[in-house]
């Protein structure tokens, strides 16, 4: 089985769990239109690569892992695009699930999703209940406050912004879950993959900030030139294009530096190096109508 054939499969069999009997047919539809089909699935393909450097010796603890982990991506994304946040029409090319659905469906899809993450991590409790308490506090601590997304959505309504804060809780947050969780889901200590699981984070923040900037609606799937529109500080307007990119490059070298020594190092940085080339735009789909 290829690594995203192992993160789906785990992904549809978590929301498989919300579709229970007896539950109501629109919120049970909302679910599964939230979460598949998905976008890249970065934080659980860099979460699985990190057990696999590991060791994966209890599969079914990493698969839960992954998969509670894109839940909760997911329901960030839902809850996102609602109209009292980014009031986004589209998503993952798709109209996004308040427009598809409602807005009450909205929020229950996004509280469903966090929630059955966690029963999805509890689920596997049997396999190893400390491994698995681990990952329901790490995850706990990246999703909400004081330094998880939800600190850092919140910094959004704050009159005064510390962007590092704000960058490194609404997006670096569930990177360093997906190096964390990845390691604890193989039976190792979380904390030397902090590092690499924020840096991983802060390259993706510039690339996002890039792709925002140079890229339209069609090629994102999602609505463009947000961060123009409602005057965020990114990468683009601090450095211009070619100096973010050229500190995206800087970042993810000392990505690849930090990854701790493990058995699978090797198959790691590769990883680490192919998400990079995925993530730095290239030129022909560059919007000609946005100066450079
Ligand atoms: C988008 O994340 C939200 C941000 C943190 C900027 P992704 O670009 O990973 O979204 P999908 O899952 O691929 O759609
Ligand atoms: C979404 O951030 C991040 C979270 C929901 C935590 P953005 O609003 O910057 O991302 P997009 O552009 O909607 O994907
Ligand atoms: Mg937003
Ligand atoms: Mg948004």
């Amino acid at each position: 089985m290829t690594l995203k054939a192992r993160i789906e499969a785990a992904i549809a069999h978590s929301v498989s769990v919300g579709r229970g009997r007896g539950a109501p047919p629109k919120l049970a539809d909302a679910l599964e239109y939230a979460t598949i089909p998905g976008g890249a699935r970065i934080r659980p393909m860099i979460l699985l690569s990190v057990a696999m450097a590991c060791g994966d010796n209890k599969p079914e603890i990493t698969n839960a892992a992954l998969a509670a982990l894109e839940l909760i991506h997911c329901a960030s994304l839902v809850h996102d695009d609602m109209p009292c946040f980014d009031d986004a029409d589209m998503r993952r090319c798709k109209p996004s699930v308040h427009r598809a659905f409602s807005e009450p469906m909205a929020l229950l899809t996004g509280d469903s999703l966090i929630v059955l993450a966690f029963e999805v991590l509890a689920r596997v409790a049997h396999h190893d209940l400390k491994r698995v308490a681990h990952l329901i506090l790490i995850l706990s601590q990246r999703t909400g406050m004081p330094g998880g997304i939800c600190a850092g959505q919140a910094w959004e309504s704050e009159d005064v912004v510390d962007l590092g804060a704000y960058h490194r809780a609404k997006t670096g947050a569930l990177f360093i879950a997906a190096t964390q969780l990845g390691a604890v889901a193989a039976g190792q200590e979380p904390e030397p993959w902090e590092e690499l699981g924020a840096r991983i984070g802060e390259a993706f923040q510039v690339a996002d900030d890039l792709r925002d900037a140079l890229y339209d609606v069609e090629t994102l799937g999602k609505p463009a030139g947000q961060d123009d529109l409602h005057g965020r500080p990114n990468a683009v307007a601090e450095l211009g294009v070619q100096g973010a990119i050229a500190r995206l490059q800087a970042i993810l070298s000392g990505a690849i530096a930090s990854i701790p020594s493990c058995p699978g190092e090797a198959v790691l940085a590769q990883m680490v190096r192919k998400q990079a080339e995925r993530l730095t735009p290239v030129a022909p789909s560059v919007n000609t109508a946005r100066p450079l």
